[in-house]
């Protein structure tokens, strides 16, 4: 019987490729957020970097970039969700923002030890040293198809210590900065705008549920235009008309200060 964590042959026992570690197949993406509305072109251009063949040897290579709280994350959630599938073998989530702030530690090594064990290294074989863990990933993730999303990464050597070892793989990262010289190394970048306004309005009224707005449609372009198209400030309009139900969308336009 094999070991219920490591995957590992007991002693004496052939190996039994249905349980070697590399066929782990980890989903660890999380959902997008619930009634995800819009972002047609983006997914589009998602699906096209991701499922062109490989340039060369190398993975693909996928960098969203943005401004704060426009949705990038969301929008990498939501592919993953619908096309994910395309990646058999695993889709990993690394949080760099929330290993950021999460205290002591090193984020990328940890974050590496984690995607080592959830591909079913046994812990006693992730190796101490970042360069070790690098080197083995590239190793258990070669000849696969993983999707490895790299959420909010601040410099572009992050995206290296993250790359599988397999041109059937890739790596998709989402930062504020356009890592421009990622470029070098054969990735695609998506710029993700702020939601035009048609968009916004779709996202504002879905957030606010039927018929909260319906009487108020020039209210509701104001906000809007005040959220900037910004998903994030467009969810902290509408948790306000949430908090408030005698609040109405004109009067909470005019309580806010102009972008
Ligand atoms: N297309 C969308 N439909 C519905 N809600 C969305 C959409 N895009 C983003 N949101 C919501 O807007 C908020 C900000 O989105 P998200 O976290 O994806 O942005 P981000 O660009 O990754 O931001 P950050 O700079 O904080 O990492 C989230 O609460 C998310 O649920
Ligand atoms: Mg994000």
């Amino acid at each position: 019987m094999s070991g219920p964590t490591t995957g590992r042959p007991a002693p004496g026992e052939a190996p039994d490729s249905r349980h070697a570690p590399w066929r782990r197949s980890p989903r660890q993406v999380p959902a997008p957020p619930a009634g995800f509305v819009g972002r047609h072109r983006e997914l589009a251009a998602l699906d096209d970097a991701l499922s062109s063949p490989p340039d060369g040897q190398r993975p693909r290579l996928v960098v969203v970039t943005g401004p704060l709280g426009v949705g990038r994350t969301s929008l990498v959630r939501r592919w993953v969700a619908d096309r994910g599938h395309r990646f058999p073998d695993g889709q990993l989530y690394v949080d760099l923002a929330s290993l950021r702030s999460g205290g002591p530690g090193t984020p990328v090594s940890d974050a590496l030890g984690e995607c080592l064990l959830v591909l079913g290294v046994g812990l006693d074989y992730i190796p101490a040293s970042l360069s070790g863990r690098v080197g083995l990933f590239r190793s258990v993730t070669a000849g696969t198809a993983v999707l490895v999303v790299l959420d909010e990464a601040t410099e572009p050597a992050q995206a290296g210590y993250f790359m599988p070892g397999s041109r059937t793989s890739a790596l998709l990262v989402t930062s504020q900065d356009h890592l421009t010289e990622l470029t070098l190394d054969g990735a695609r970048h998506l710029a993700v705008d702020p939601m035009d306004h048609d968009e916004g309005v779709a996202l504002l009224r879905a957030l606010c549920g039927p018929g909260r707005l319906e009487q108020e449609p020039q209210a509701v372009d104001r906000l809007v235009q005040l959220g900037q198209g910004l998903p994030l400030d467009l969810r902290i309009i509408a948790a306000r008309l949430a908090k408030d139900p005698g609040l109405s969308a004109s009067e909470l336009a005019d309580s806010l200060p102009l972008p």
